[in-house]
């Protein structure tokens, strides 16, 4: 196992994770998909616990991008469930850990009950300070640029806002999740190699990882060999680094 190396400050502050492959575990044993994603919501707490543990500031979790919403309808029915289940059932692990949680997506697509839950949790955790666990539902990156954009045009139209003041600070503010931390670390399970519309403006400079386990057996200490290769990497933000 490989350890961290905490001594180095090397602690991301926000790491985001693209949990792929729950389809493929639950094939390779012969079930139905829908399994795999059941054993998945599982590994999220785990996860996101350890998170918090370790100090990291800001988790944010690819739960379903936009595209998925193209799959077919009982799948699509059977994961916004089993949201809806672990938003029920997630804040009292939340606020023994002291960790907020928030969403970022076009949440208005959620089902009713998903997103009043989603509400009742953002509202209770607001004053927790460990760490912020940001869900990705219904996310996709071209949409939150698109959205961006739309919010500056109309604050220009309004005559709020000159087009010679938009730069990227004021779209970044106009983002999700304004004011949030860039990624630092990519991690995708199932060993894709794509970013599949996950942040495409918040991890303009995050380090990427892609590691073997499918997300239902991804472990603590796969997590922690993840953390293990980000610290290995040199990141020179396009600087000559002289040694
Ligand atoms: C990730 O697992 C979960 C979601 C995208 C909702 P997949 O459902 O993509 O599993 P694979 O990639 O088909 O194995
Ligand atoms: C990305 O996984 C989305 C989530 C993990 C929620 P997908 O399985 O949907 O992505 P592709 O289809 O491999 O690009
Ligand atoms: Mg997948």
């Amino acid at each position: 196992m490989i350890h961290i190396n905490a001594d180095i400050g090397e602690i991301p502050r926000h790491i985001a994770v693209i949990m792929d492959g729950n389809g493929r575990w639950a094939k390779k044993r012969g079930w139905v998909r829908t399994r795999g994603h059941r054993t998945g919501a599982d590994v999220v707490r785990a996860i996101t616990t350890e998170s918090a543990a370790l100090g990291i500031e800001r988790l944010t979790l690819y739960a379903f991008s936009s595209e998925n919403w193209s799959r077919p309808e009982r799948e699509v029915r059977f994961l916004m469930g089993l949201l809806t289940e672990y938003l029920d059932g997630e804040l009292p692990t939340l606020q023994d850990n002291n960790i907020r949680m928030e969403a970022i997506g076009r949440l208005d697509r959620l089902p009713e009950q998903a997103r009043a839950l989603l509400d009742r949790n953002r509202e209770a955790t607001a004053g927790n300070t460990a760490m912020t666990l940001s869900l990705a539902l219904s996310y996709g990156g071209r949409d939150e640029i698109v959205d961006a954009c739309r919010a500056l045009a109309q604050r220009v139209a309004a005559g709020e806002l000159d087009p010679s003041e938009i730069d990227a600070a004021a779209l970044d503010a106009h983002l999700y999740a304004p004011g949030s931390p860039d990624v630092d670390l990519v991690v995708r399970t199932a060993g894709e190699q794509r970013l599949s519309n996950f942040l495409p403006w918040e991890a303009v400079y995050a380090e990427y990882v892609s590691v073997a386990p499918l997300w239902p057996e991804f472990t603590v200490a796969d997590f922690h060999a993840a953390l293990g290769e980000y610290q290995s990497r040199d990141r020179r933000f396009g600087r000559v680094i002289e040694p």
